[in-house]
């Protein structure tokens, strides 16, 4: 499985410690954002504008191609870092993820689940119509053609008791371990 580390702390980030906790007997291939170096598309960087090479195009293989997908990402802004976004644009690419077929796009890769592992600072839970990470992640898995998605979250750590924070997150580990063991199912 390939693990999507886009943890932006570097020290006691604890969404990266639930996700390296869930993770620790899993056989997973992790990709660390914060070490990329990762620009956003404009015109001038845009391959498919120009007609050349995608250097993402490999690595989009790879992950159309794996038999997960685990992303841990923090809650910023409503969502998740841009970094990520910036991350999955990349790796959008037709004929591996989807293709287009003059009608409507279709997903393509074989990849069969994506799972989003987040901490939120505020009381917002995973219903919650301010929680804007995983409608973006849901959608797409559809245009990917992931059939499964879940997350597991920790929620309101910023305003909990250091005791509560600890409770949060040994109960997300336990849930997300149970969640990946379904989707792998
Ligand atoms: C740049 C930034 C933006 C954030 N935006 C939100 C937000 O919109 N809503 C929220 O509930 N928490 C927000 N938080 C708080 C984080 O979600 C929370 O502290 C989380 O647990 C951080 O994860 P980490 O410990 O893995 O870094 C934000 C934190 C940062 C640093």
């Amino acid at each position: 499985m390939i693990f999507v580390n886009a943890c932006i702390r570097e020290e006691d980030s604890r969404t990266l410690r639930i996700a390296k906790d869930i993770l620790k007997n899993e056989n997973i291939e992790e990709i660390d954002l914060n070490k990329m170096n990762l620009l956003p598309y404009t015109y001038s960087n845009n391959p498919v504008m120009h007609g050349i090479k995608d250097e993402f195009i490999d690595l989009s293989k790879k992950i159309a191609n794996s038999d997960g997908l685990i992303i841990a990402a923090p809650f910023w802004d409503m969502s998740f870092p841009a970094l990520l976004k910036v991350f999955l644009e990349k790796l959008s690419i037709v004929d591996v993820m989807f293709k287009d077929t003059g009608e409507t796009c279709l997903g393509i890769a074989k990849c069969p689940f994506m799972f989003l592992i987040t901490t939120r600072g505020m009381n917002i839970d995973d219903e919650s119509p301010l929680e804007q990470a995983t409608p973006y992640l849901k959608a797409l898995c559809e245009l990917w053609g992931i059939e499964k998605f879940d997350s597991i979250s920790a929620y309101n750590l910023d305003y909990s008791s250091s005791s509560i924070v600890e409770e949060k997150i040994k109960n997300a580990i336990k849930e997300g371990k149970e969640k990946l063991d379904n989707l792998k199912k």
